[in-house]
């Protein structure tokens, strides 16, 4: 199997970091790279021990130990965590960052915290990865290649991930954000990320050719949430959230996460147009029917979460392969569909 790119419906904050990391072991993948815009992405779920493991910049893939990881090179690169996040889970000698990787700096953070616009309009999540892109995009952005010292190994990403994936390797490709998220083909412009979070974007921040992909995994939150501004259909009161026990908060900056009661078909339906899915993860069944939190066997999925995955199938025409149903990564249902 070569290529799978795992990318999400919505707005992100769905779990695509853990859908990866299992992937990573049920394929035993010789390959992750994370694809999307940068830090502004935080992955998280919780080990068999209770750790807690919490990402903005490496592949979530780290739990495989046999799992080679990489960072694409339209990824956006914030040196000081790259460099924290290696030192932490032990991975520097298994981990490559493309030397054409814009970085994010102080003054990014400086210009992202100071704009009024970028903070109460759009409601970005302060990581600074707009005013780098922007700079990057004005091709005036310091790069990984300008770097004295890296964390990682500094190769070219593309090279890396066509030639394992044309070798039969099983290479997976993280994506981030969302793709209502997306800079052109949201239709919530301003509130928006700042490039596309498609499974197209997702090939092309690694610089992977489409031959080389086999699989799109469409990741789709049983109910959707949205944090910062921008229109959220189905939308129930923080309140609500609260009294179900499903209330949520961004891994980074702590914002309550706004909720909605169920999938929007017409956002689901246009989420399959654009990223052409192959299958689909349900995640974060629990927070739909309490009943299925920490459920490991397709026979304890209850008919509530039965009828959504006939839902999400019917509109994407694509099968529900897995369905989360909790913190811990191993809280999840493989459907295999042969
Ligand atoms: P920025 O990408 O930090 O500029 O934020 C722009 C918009 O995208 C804001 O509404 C953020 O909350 C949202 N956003 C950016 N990255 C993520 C993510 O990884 N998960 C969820 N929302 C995100
Ligand atoms: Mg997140």
């Amino acid at each position: 199997m070569p290529a799978t790119i795992i990318v999400d419906a919505f707005w992100g904050d769905s779990g695509k970091g853990k859908v990866t990391a299992h992937l990573s072991r049920l394929t035993d993948a010789g390959l992750a790279v994370r694809a999307g815009v940068g830090t502004n992405a935080g992955a998280s779920f919780t080990l068999d021990d209770d750790t807690v493991a919490k990402h903005r910049q490496v592949p979530t893939a780290w739990v495989n130990p046999r799992t080679t990881l990489a960072v694409g090179p339209g990824v956006l690169v914030h040196p000081d965590i790259l460099a924290e996040e290696v030192d932490r889970y032990a991975i520097a000698d298994r981990i490559v960052v493309d030397p054409r990787c814009g970085l994010i700096t102080e003054q990014d953070l400086a210009e992202d915290a100071a704009d009024e616009f970028l903070r109460e309009v759009v409601g970005t999540s302060g990581s600074g990865v707009g005013p780098a892109r922007a700079r990057y995009v004005n091709r005036k952005a310091q790069r990984v290649a300008d770097l004295t010292t890296v964390p990682a190994r500094v190769a070219d990403v593309a090279e890396l991930a066509n030639t394992r994936s044309a070798a039969g390797e099983t290479v997976l490709v993280e994506g981030a954000q969302g793709t209502q998220l997306s800079l052109s083909l949201s239709f919530e412009y301003p509130c928006t990320t700042v490039k596309n979070c498609t499974s197209a974007a997702a090939m092309d921040d690694v610089g992977l050719n489409w031959r080389q992909v086999s699989n799109v995994v469409l990741v789709v939150k049983a109910l959707p949430s949205r944090v910062g501004e921008g229109p959220l259909p189905h939308e129930m009161s923080h309140a609500e959230a609260v009294r179900r026990g499903i209330a949520e908060y961004g891994v980074n900056t702590g914002r309550p996460r706004r909720k909605a009661s169920r999938i929007d078909d017409e956002l689901l339906r246009y989420a399959t147009l654009v990223n052409g899915p192959t299958q689909v993860a349900l995640t974060f069944a629990d927070h739909l029917d309490p009943r299925v939190k920490g459920v490991r066997h397709r026979d304890g999925l209850t008919d509530e979460v039965r009828a959504v995955i006939a839902q999400v199938e019917r509109i994407t025409e694509a099968p529900v392969t897995m369905v989360d149903t909790g913190p811990y990564l191993s809280d999840l249902v493989d459907l295999p569909t042969d």
